[in-house]
């Protein structure tokens, strides 16, 4: 018996080993959890990685700025589950011209791609998802990095983190009605192909640990995801019944002190 027993989760965002979403999936099914994860950009490729799980997991294409794919999302998972008690929103991309020190001459359509596919996602995959989330008792977890501060080359990704965050209290407000509850979890960087975008040298997840491994007061350790994958399983679990909106942050400590 784990924590996530007879629960099924919709989990975005798997497209390495690394991702931190793999992370959760795993962990989420080793706590009893049955796991459907989304796919984006090859099908086959995620398909491989489910095979890596320790339980096996259905598989379904998803582009969260595509309408169309949004919109059939709830009858293709509603083919593998009755209801939904938990989303996983692990979903987040800029072009290059949107990251790496380049944020004074980034033109619209480069932040529009940004915004859409980091922080509309959010808001897109819940409303998509919403007929088969349990009311009450569903729960929502997105991934976000702290956006109270300007990081360095973060560029568009920390306004698209500042809009996240925004988005989660309000989908909390209006979803909480239904007994729905939508939270973050605020990460400290981890090497996932995401992080090696973010830098003009490839580097950004080294670039950001070298901070945290100067001001995170329980250290941090870029290449271990399991306690951001551990915090995001104990809010899709019943421990959290009272908290919905809230940014749980992963980081070692880091945001907390100056
Ligand atoms: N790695 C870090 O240091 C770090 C720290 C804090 C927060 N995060 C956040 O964690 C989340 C997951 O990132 P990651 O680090 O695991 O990297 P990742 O590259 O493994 O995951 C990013 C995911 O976004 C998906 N994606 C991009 N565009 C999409 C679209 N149009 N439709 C559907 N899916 C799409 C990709 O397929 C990929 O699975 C992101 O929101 C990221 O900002 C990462």
């Amino acid at each position: 018996m784990g924590i996530l027993s007879g629960k099924h989760l919709l989990v975005s965002g798997v497209l390495t080993k690394s991702s931190i979403a793999f992370h959760v999936a795993g962990l989420a099914q080793e706590q009893g959890a049955d796991v459907t994860l989304t796919a984006y950009p090859r099908v086959s490729l995620v398909e491989r990685l489910a095979r890596l799980l320790p339980r096996p997991a259905a598989v379904i294409p998803l582009d969260v700025t595509d309408p169309e794919s949004l919109a059939g999302l709830a009858e293709r998972v509603g083919r593998h589950t009755g209801t939904l008690d938990g989303v996983l929103h692990s979903i987040a991309y800029a072009p290059p011209a949107a990251l790496g020190g380049n944020f004074p001459g980034t033109g619209w359509p480069d932040v529009a791609a940004t915004l859409h596919a980091s922080t509309y996602s959010l808001h897109g995959l819940v409303t998509a998802v919403l007929p088969l989330l349990r009311s009450p008792g569903g729960s929502v977890v997105g991934l976000d990095f702290d956006a109270s501060v300007a990081w360095p080359e973060y560029d568009w990704m920390g306004v698209a983190k500042s809009g996240l965050e925004s988005c989660a209290r309000y989908l909390a407000f209006y979803l909480g009605a239904q007994g729905i509850r939508v939270n973050l979890v605020a990460a400290g960087p981890l090497r996932t192909m995401a992080a090696s975008n973010i830098s003009r040298d490839g580097d950004g997840a080294g670039d950001f640990a070298a901070l945290w491994h100067r001001r995170a007061p329980l250290g941090w350790d870029e290449t271990n995801a399991d306690p951001v994958a551990r915090a995001c399983v104990a809010l899709f679990s019943d421990w959290f019944p009272a908290t919905t909106g809230e940014i749980v942050h992963v980081d070692g400590g880091a945001h907390a002190v100056g």
